[in-house]
């Protein structure tokens, strides 16, 4: 079993630490911020993320996880220093490599021959090979950069870091490559090593195609709508496809977030660096955009102004997905952001995401309960698809509001119930008489014989 320092308690560092732990290694969590040291000592998690406190608290506990500020006192020990600090967009939509390159000079000062430094950020092509310099210049010609780049998403992050569809190792050489493999030793997924290069242009890779397929389902969604098909029908279709397969088909609202942005901004970088142009990313961006568009002028339509006064609209939701309360990119926030600017006055509910979004929009009315949020509003707006939204009771609902209006931009909900309550339902990619449509949707095992 290898001692290992993680540095960055974020979303990844925090899982990165706790999840190796978990699979035997004794883990150091190097933060640099204070407030978020002294929580992690106290076993206070600064994220929301399920299943993390009882995993950061069993090894906690043990002495196999322990947190630190101080580089001097945890990077002599580790075997392995992975680096899993932020990496934002820079000014010209590049990632911000400079939280990574700190990390590295710090390590520097306190490093061991034979370490292996690993960087799970995600950092652009060529960041490996720029470290390597900045290693032997230091004088350390045995520490090698290994790219372990990590897939997991928030809101089920642990079970990702434990289950992986695969581990990517990109090393300049097979026995660097063994050792930060054998860290994943006891987990049952299969192990890609391949060029450093390879390892983190593929980790850019996997994240634009997975917002490739987003993008296109809206377009499809817009699709649906001028020809009279139902989006939800389209994908379960395209999604039984094996070569295709059922995830990330979802139309709605669009992808938001602290990765899919940043990631295709600074892929898109990476390429006209090299003469290329992006063109699939481009379309990418821009169907997110419009889809984005096309959804709060849907709402603005709807509820429209009230009496000749501006209305007012609760918006349920506000992380940029469920299970999480990073707020970073939500597609939620801008909408709330959009809505206030034009003076529709903004009611917002979410389970876990007020505190981060308050910090960015402090002057919106927040709301603890969703039937705070919804009451005397002329139109809901659901932005995040929370599972406990699809639990709640609309018929109290509907006493609650003053107007009808629902815009549902994740179709989350069920349209038909609520437009037999009396609502106004609308989603994306689905016309009104969809419930008919659903109705007809029928997944079978195979043909019965005798018929329908
Ligand atoms: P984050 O902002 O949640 O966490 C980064 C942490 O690093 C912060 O706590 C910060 O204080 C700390 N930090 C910064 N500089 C430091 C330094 N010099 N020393 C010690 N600590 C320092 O970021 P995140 O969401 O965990 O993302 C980290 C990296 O992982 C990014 O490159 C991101 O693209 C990548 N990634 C993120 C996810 C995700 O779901 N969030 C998934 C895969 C990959
Ligand atoms: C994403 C990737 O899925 C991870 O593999 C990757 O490690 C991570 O980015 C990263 O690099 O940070 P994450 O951003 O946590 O993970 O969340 P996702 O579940 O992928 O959702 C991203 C966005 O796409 C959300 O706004 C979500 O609402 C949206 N989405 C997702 C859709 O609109 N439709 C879908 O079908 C799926």
């Amino acid at each position: 079993m290898a001692r290992v320092c993680v540095i960055g308690a974020g979303y990844v560092g925090l899982v990165t630490g706790a999840g190796l732990a978990e699979l035997g290694h004794t883990v150091v969590l190097l933060e640099t911020n204070a407030s978020r040291l002294e929580a992690l000592r106290l076993h206070q998690l600064p994220i929301h993320e399920p299943g993390l406190d009882e995993l950061v608290e069993r090894y906690a506990v043990r002495g196999r996880l322990t947190f630190s500020g101080s580089y001097s006192e945890t990077i002599p020990e580790a075997e392995f220093i992975f680096i899993a600090v932020n990496t934002p967009t820079g000014p010209d939509g590049e990632a911000n490599t400079t939280y990574v390159s700190a990390a590295v000079a710090s390590v520097m000062k306190y490093a061991r021959p034979k370490q292996v430094l690993v960087t799970k950020s995600t950092v652009p092509v060529g960041t490996g090979d720029l470290l390597s310099v900045v290693v032997s210049d230091a004088g350390f010609h045995d520490i090698e950069v290994v790219s372990n780049p990590e897939f997991l998403r928030e809101g089920t992050a642990v079970q990702d870091f434990l289950t992986p569809d695969r581990i990517v190792v990109g090393a300049g050489s097979r026995a660097a490559a063994a050792r930060v493999a054998r860290l994943y030793s006891s987990l049952n997924a299969p192990v890609v090593v391949c060029s450093r290069r390879s390892a983190e242009l593929a980790k850019y890779a996997a994240n634009a195609l997975l917002a490739t397929r987003i993008s296109f389902m809206n377009e499809m969604s817009a699709i649906c709508e001028a020809v009279d098909a139902d989006i939800e029908q389209v994908a379960s279709v395209v999604g039984f496809d094996r070569r295709i397969g059922a995830g990330y088909l979802s139309a709605g609202l669009g992808w938001g977030g602290s990765c899919f942005p940043k990631d295709l901004r600074a892929l898109s970088v990476t390429a006209k660096q090299h003469g290329i142009e992006p063109a699939m990313l481009d379309a990418t961006v821009a169907v997110n955009a419009r889809q984005r568009d096309r959804v709060y002028r849907r709402l603005c339509e709807a509820v429209g102004p009230v009496n000749g006064t501006a209305p007012t609209v609760a918006v349920l939701g506000l992380a940029f997905k469920p299970n999480t309360d990073d707020v970073r990119e939500s597609p939620a926030i801008d909408i709330v952001r959009r809505l206030v600017e034009s003076g529709i006055r903004v009611r917002a509910h979410d389970p876990v995401a007020t505190g981060n979004a308050r910090a960015i929009l402090p002057d919106i009315d927040y709301c603890a309960e969703p039937y705070e949020a919804v009451a005397n509003t002329d139109g809901i707006f659901l932005a995040t698809e929370w599972d406990e939204y699809r639990q709640l009771d609309w018929p109290r609902i509907r006493e609650l509001m003053r107007g009808r209006v629902i815009v549902d931009s994740r179709n989350a909900l069920d349209g038909p119930r609520l437009e037999k309550l009396g609502f106004r339902y609308l989603s994306v990619g689905r016309r009104s008489h969809a419930a008919e449509q659903r109705d007809l949707m029928l997944h079978l095992e195979s043909v019965p014989a005798g018929g329908l």
